[in-house]
């Protein structure tokens, strides 16, 4: 039987992406190349108590259907932490998604018509560029530098596309570049989107794992006109297998997003949303926190300290204040060969190309710091090292 498949659907189930994580994932292969944050910090027996202490308390009823925009007292917390963020939101505006990814796929849905343009900075998440494209939306990305995406850039690409869909940004630590917006883009990114009169998605699933700078307050912080929907999740900050992630937008939208969120699964997992409010309880969210931002800063400092030492000198990296990503620009290299040395080195990363909206910049990847010790840290960057030795122009 031939499907005659929807629109959405990809002609082709072969891509760059499946194979490079092919590639990575040999045992053998010391891999930059996952979004994975390290296993050993999930807090495995803090969860179990706080699994068990949920089925004690609440017994059948958390594993019977439940609302829509989630379960309470976790969206109660939520405006906890959202004000911890310096957000002020009210139960109404919160609603509980299947981690980050879901809130991106239904905002894609009730937003874009096939034909509509959504502007990114350029480069941007992967799985949000094939989200968009699924839905049929004309990419245009935005050019950014060291301070996130260029604001003045931002304005001409609204003023040439005012009919624009919405902007989407990762303000911090970008991925795949791990770069910050700065407070001056943030407000200047609001405003313009505000005069256009185009709604901006703000992701923020990496904000709260900062571990070094100071904490800037988010786009939806500055939000006066109710233009930002915010996206945030638990998976970066306890463990992505729950699948747990939160939007935050105005009343008008929630009640919309309500009915598309129940047509998608009815609602998220209940236990899983009880026992991730449990756990918020009984436990200090920060002191959690600090323990994985310790860890990340240390292997990203040790990263970009033997990316400086054993790389060619001529190589540019971003130097991240929290996230998991460092994004390496080398002028002259074709990525697409370095990668392929690479493999032969038993050692991967994401080749930059794919994160680009439209034509992708050659010379750039993303390397990913938070799944790897301090030995596969080490010897990968040497492996790193003498492929480039290889292919970089004599
Ligand atoms: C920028 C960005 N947004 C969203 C997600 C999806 O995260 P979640 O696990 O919350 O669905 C990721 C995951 O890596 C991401 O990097």
């Amino acid at each position: 039987m031939t499907f005659r498949y929807a629109n959405g659907v990809p002609t082709s189930t072969e891509n760059a992406t499946a194979d490079i994580l092919k590639a990575a994932a040999d045992p053998k292969v010391i891999s930059f190349g996952g979004g994975l944050p390290a296993p050993e910090l999930f807090p495995v027996e803090k969860m179990k108590a706080a699994a068990d202490k949920v089925f004690d308390k609440y017994g059948q009823s958390v594993l019977q259907y439940a609302e829509t925009l989630g379960y309470p007292e976790l969206r109660k917390q939520i405006v906890k932490l959202m004000h911890d963020r310096d957000v002020e939101t009210t139960f109404d505006n919160v609603g509980v998604v299947g981690g980050s990814q879901q809130a991106i796929d239904l905002v894609a849905r009730m937003l874009i018509n096939p034909g509509d343009v959504v502007i990114t900075e350029d480069p941007t998440y992967l799985a949000a560029i094939d989200v968009f494209n699924s839905y049929g939306a004309k990419m245009v990305g935005v050019e950014m530098d060291e301070d996130g995406i260029k604001t003045d850039a931002l304005a001409k690409t609204l003023k040439e596309y005012p009919e624009a869909k919405f902007i989407y940004t990762i303000p911090n630590f970008q991925n795949p570049t791990g770069r910050t917006m700065t407070v001056e883009r943030r407000k200047e990114l609001v405003k313009v989107a505000d005069e256009a009169g185009v709604p901006v998605v703000e992701d923020d699933p990496y904000g709260a794992i900062r571990y070094a700078g100071e904490f800037l307050p988010s786009l939806k912080h500055f939000d006066k006109d109710d233009n930002v929907i915010y996206l945030s999740s638990f998976s970066k900050v306890l463990a992505p297998g729950m699948r747990m992630g939160w939007l935050v937008a105005s009343k008008e939208f929630m009640a919309k997003f309500t009915i598309i969120k129940q047509n998608a699964d009815l609602h998220s997992d209940n236990l899983t949303q009880y026992i991730i409010a449990q756990f918020l309880e009984d436990n200090d969210i920060y002191a959690h926190i600090k323990k994985i931002t310790d860890v990340y800063e240390h292997r990203a400092n040790l990263m970009l300290q033997l990316i400086d030492e054993k790389f060619p000198k001529n190589v540019h990296h971003s130097t991240p204040e929290g996230g998991m990503f460092i994004w390496v620009e080398v002028p002259g290299v074709h990525t697409e060969d370095l990668f392929k040395e690479c493999i032969k080195h038993n050692v991967a990363f994401v080749p930059g190309s794919a994160f680009y909206a439209n034509a992708g910049k050659d010379g750039t990847f993303r390397m990913n710091f938070s799944n790897m010790n301090d030995e596969q840290i080490k010897e990968g960057i040497d492996r790193m090292a003498k492929a480039l030795k290889v292919v970089m122009p004599k």
